[in-house]
């Protein structure tokens, strides 16, 4: 049997359209999953959207919807997206579908019967932007950091409490003991170690209900509350695993993959709650760092996003599924413009890999060769295989484009265009052989340019195509 593999992206919620930051997350998500389809692995890649609670309710009556009926078109926009972008995602998740809220309610049934829900008294603040609620000491000139615009509101109502203080000693051995069963792995480390850090501050209990959110699943022991969106969404990488057929043995998620906002959503909250429930708990959980755009956080509100489909207009599904992954280290934060991608797209796709593959498909017609077709290799390299199950996807691609940069040197050390006979053949058939190398480590990251390489490399008569990456003028 394949050994398998499940890796989901967080669920996006949909008061937003999918911008540069989902998309960020999503082909990270799609490089990793068609990499180990690749390897032969059973893989399973969830993706999908966040739709209940008071934001969304918020924005489908600014849109004068219904909440359904804005959920259903938001959550297309997603789904349409990252068909756009070539994702290989196996399921489309949506929250609000009715076999999720069933599971969510047994779960949760479940948890309270161990006597681990108890009801209190929330009072406090609450960020509707985050969904999530906040301390005094979280503050910044009286809101939210990632909310500057929105005044958090003051809460008090009766809520049911998760009693996650109870879980602080479980977590922190499952996190640091490789040999616990339900040791779990946060990366990068720097991000374990913060996780760690605040753990040790202690584990206050958490709020999972609300009492005036209508839009949400009702709680079935206390029809007059609806779970804490965060609750309902967090079980989403569970429930598909069992409402889906065939999919039961994916559980536990091998990774993970969410921005760093939310880590300790995934790192803690997550976790407790699987245990809680008598449940195996994820493997590895990576937090990805936030793109900016002139050192500011990408927000509708801040109206400074950058739109997928925008991108693919500019630079094609492969040249921005390239300039998404190929800018910074991925757990690291950084700022991107239009202008970087322009110039980045032009050295290296245009100039770089297109012209690569444009001048040797040339001299192949040319020169009318019959490609032998020699035992080229179809495997990743140690380096890109090392890179890609460290998450490095910058320095993976990296390495393939300086396999472009060693092709370039010998066909202009060889200079085949000034050779014929045995000697042409032999130089043409080595290069023909390193593009198809360069191919093969594509197929994950560029997944269509792969094929197309791939198709016009194919024996018996190799010939010109259209360019590749048309340069940006
Ligand atoms: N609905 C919750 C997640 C629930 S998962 C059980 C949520 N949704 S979100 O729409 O706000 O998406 C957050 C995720 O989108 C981030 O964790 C990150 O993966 C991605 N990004 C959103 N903006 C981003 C950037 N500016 N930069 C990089 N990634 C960002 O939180």
């Amino acid at each position: 049997m394949n050994k398998k593999f499940y890796i989901t992206t967080p669920i996006y919620y949909v008061n937003d359209i999918p911008h540069i930051g989902h998309a960020y997350t999503t082909v990270a998500a799609d490089v990793i999953a068609r990499y180990h389809r690749n390897l032969e692995e059973d893989i399973f890649f969830l993706t999908g959207t966040d739709e209940h609670g008071a934001k969304v309710a918020e924005a489908a009556k600014k849109a004068g919807k219904e909440p359904k009926e804005f959920c259903n078109e938001v959550s297309l926009r997603f789904k349409k997206t990252w068909e756009k972008l070539n994702i290989s995602n196996d399921y489309f998740f949506r929250t609000t579908d009715e076999r999720h809220g069933k599971i969510v309610q047994e779960i949760l049934q479940k948890i309270y019967d161990r006597g681990l829900i108890k009801k209190g008294i929330y009072e406090g603040l609450y960020c509707v932007g985050c969904e999530k609620f906040l301390t005094e000491n979280d503050l910044i000139n009286g809101c939210c950091p990632l909310h500057p615009n929105q005044k958090p509101i003051q809460q008090k109502e009766e809520n049911y409490f998760f009693k996650l203080s109870e879980f602080k000693e479980k977590l922190k051995k499952a996190i640091k003991d490789r040999n616990d069963p339900n040791h779990y792995e946060i990366l990068p480390k720097s991000r374990e170690n913060e996780i760690l850090g605040k753990l040790e501050l202690g584990l206050n209990d958490v709020s999972i209900s609300r009492e005036g959110v209508d839009w949400g699943i009702p709680l079935p022991w206390d029809k007059k509350q609806t779970f804490y969106v965060w609750i309902d969404a967090l079980l989403n990488y569970y429930t598909a695993t069992r409402f889906l057929e065939n999919k039961e043995k994916f559980w536990p998620a091998d990774l993970h993959l969410v921005g760093r906002d939310i880590l300790w959503f995934h790192t803690i909250i997550w976790p407790a709650l699987l245990l809680a429930a008598g449940l195996p708990l994820p493997k590895k959980i990576f937090a990805h760092g936030f793109f900016t755009i002139n050192g500011k956080k990408i927000s509708k509100s801040l109206g400074n996003v950058i739109l997928p489909d925008d991108l693919i207009k500019k630079f094609g599904i492969d040249g921005t599924r390239y300039l998404i992954l190929s800018e910074f280290s991925f757990g690291a934060d950084g700022d991107i413009s239009i202008k970087k991608f322009e110039t980045r797209y032009n050295a290296d796709l245009a100039n770089g890999l297109g012209n690569l593959v444009a001048r040797v498909a040339k001299l192949c017609e040319k020169a009318k060769i019959e490609v032998k077709n020699a035992n080229h290799s179809s495997h990743f390299s140690k380096e890109v295989n090392k890179f890609l199950t460290e998450f490095k996807f910058d320095q993976a691609l990296n390495f393939i484009w300086s396999k472009i940069s060693e092709a370039d040197h010998y066909l202009d050390q060889n200079k085949p265009w000034l050779l014929s006979g045995k000697k042409l053949n032999e130089i043409l058939d080595d290069l023909i052989g390193k593009i198809k190398e360069i191919a093969i480590h594509l197929q994950p990251f560029l997944p269509e340019t792969a094929k197309k390489i791939q198709k016009q490399f194919q024996c018996p008569k190799i010939k010109s195509e259209s360019p590749l990456f048309p340069r940006l003028v």
